[in-house]
């Protein structure tokens, strides 16, 4: 039976355009369904925008714009940043989508009947930005530790989900890895969170116009992460295509950062475990990208746009420093001058280097003389193998090193067959290691595939071709 592999990445928000934070994400899920897809897992890869709530609102009536003309622009750059990165996902939803409010007037009306919804009134200090209210003893110097900025004293009455009835099934499933988090730190910071008091939780708002009606009470919206969450369902046809729903549901993957966790790793559960659904399979947080040692953000203009790096230095060499610059789960820095060292050292001169110079032997050499051979077969099983154990634990960046590795063994094994001086003096024994040569490097193509789909190509295409094109990473 064909398995299936259901991943998905945050829905962003679209008060701005995608920056290297979103896109990192939403690559590194890429390199993950294409690599389960070349597996021949029926892959489903969801990615899309998050287009309610007050903050949005707000953004669009600073651009002098309606709040959905305006998320029809941003949700459009995100298409189209992501097309540039190469992004072959399967559905791109919008929570504006029809299907998708329709998804969560369904899901709402559920949560409802199983009577953990009250109405009660709210007096609580929160963060626009974060979307989220935020405790006394959690301000530093009486603002939002995150942004900076005093949140607001709001009152008013809503409906509320007894979160709290749910808390012992969610810790119950964490612990016992039903629902995986990792890695393993976050699991455990998870599970402290837990052990503290977080109330139950607000699902309506009364005074945010923009959002969807609440299906019981019209004059609320859905709280936006409510309504966020959703989609992970919405999306593949919770509403309107129970059949595909009944296939793909649970997710098997949501990658998120770490500034999110809480609202996956706890309230999702508990919501979904409250309409009788399961819980996603798996939860992998990773790390936050720094810009030049800062945090990015708009305030300090050093947000950076993925699709004028890739313009600059092409969609691959961004995919690959992405994943190959930071473990992926840790926190990392992003700079120009990183990207542009690795770029030279491990495109130009390491994987460029090598396709030319396999490339200008095989052409040399007298093609039906070339046999397979053995030298490098230990190597590349090995190799393959640690691969496939670096993929499914999401250790891209390892995976990648190891790519590398193979790339320098090739390396040394040209240097010392000397093939330059065997072509001329030894034909059989130049086709046996060139044999060796193009499998391996056949191989390299096969494994940077999910990471550098046009790169690969470029390289089984020499091969097949048995002719050089020009430098696949010309020096910068
Ligand atoms: N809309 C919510 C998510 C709802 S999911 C049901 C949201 N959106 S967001 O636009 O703020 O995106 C947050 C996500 O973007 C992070 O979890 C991460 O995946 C990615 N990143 C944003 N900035 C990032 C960095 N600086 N570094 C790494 N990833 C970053 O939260």
């Amino acid at each position: 039976m064909i398995k299936k592999f259901y991943i998905t990445t945050p829905i962003y928000y679209t008060n701005q355009p995608p920056h290297i934070g979103t896109a990192y994400t939403t690559v590194a899920a890429d390199v993950l369904a294409r690599y389960y897809r070349q597996q021949g897992e029926q892959v489903f890869f969801l990615t899309g925008t998050d287009e309610h709530g007050e903050h949005i609102a707000q953004a669009a009536q600073k651009a002098g714009q309606s709040p959905q003309r305006f998320v029809d622009q941003i949700a459009n750059q995100f298409k189209e940043a992501w097309q540039k990165l190469n992004i072959k996902y399967d559905d791109f939803i919008r929570t504006t989508d029809e299907q998708h409010q329709k998804g969560v007037a369904k899901f709402l009306l559920k949560l409802k009947e199983s009577g953990k919804v009250y109405q009660d009134e709210y007096k609580a200090l929160y963060c626009p930005h974060c979307e989220d209210f935020i405790f006394k003893k959690d301000l530093v110097d009486g603002k939002c530790p995150v942004h900076k900025k005093e949140p607001q004293l709001v009152s008013e009455t809503n409906y509320f989900f007894k979160l709290k009835d749910f808390l012992p099934q969610v810790k119950k499933l964490i612990t016992t890895d039903q629902m995986i988090i990792e890695p393993p730190e976050r699991k455990k910071e998870v599970l402290s969170l837990l052990e503290q008091d977080l109330g139950n939780l607000s699902i309506s708002r009364q005074k945010v116009k923009w959002g969807i009606p609440l299906p019981f009470d019209k004059k609320q919206t859905t709280y936006v992460w409510v309504d966020a969450l959703l989609n992970y369902l919405t999306a593949i046809g919770y509403e309107n295509n129970p059949k595909q729903f009944k296939e793909l549901w649970p997710a098997d993957l949501h990658l998120i950062a770490k500034d999110i966790v809480k609202f996956h790793a706890i309230f999702w559960p508990a919501l979904l475990l409250a309409v009788g659904l399961e819980p996603p399979k798996r939860i992998f947080v990773h790390g936050f990208f720094t810009v030049n040692g800062q945090k990015m953000s708009k305030t300090l203009g050093n947000v950076i746009d993925p699709v004028y790096l890739a313009d600059k230095y092409g969609t691959d060499a961004l995919r690959y420093f992405l994943l190959r610059e930071i473990s992926f789960g840790q926190d990392g820095d992003f700079s120009i001058k990183r990207f542009e060292e690795r770029y030279n050292a491990d495109l130009a001169n390491g994987l460029g280097n090598l396709v030319s110079r396999v490339l200008a032997l095989l052409e040399k050499a007298n093609l039906k003389d070339m046999v397979a051979g053995h030298a490098f077969e230990a190597k590349i099983k090995s190799i393959r193998e640690k691969y496939r154990k670096a993929m499914g634990e999401i250790k891209l960046n390892g995976a990648l090193e190891l790519i590398w590795q193979l790339i320098s063994a090739c390396d040394e094994f040209i240097d010392r067959n000397k093939i330059w001086e065997l072509v001329k003096t030894d034909s059989e024994k130049a086709g046996k290691t060139l044999g060796v040569l193009s499998g391996a490097l056949k191989e390299i193509s096969q494994l940077l595939e999910p990471f550098m789909p046009e790169t690969s190509e470029r390289i089984k295409e020499q091969i097949r071709r048995n002719k050089r094109t020009k430098a696949i990473f010309p020096r910068l």
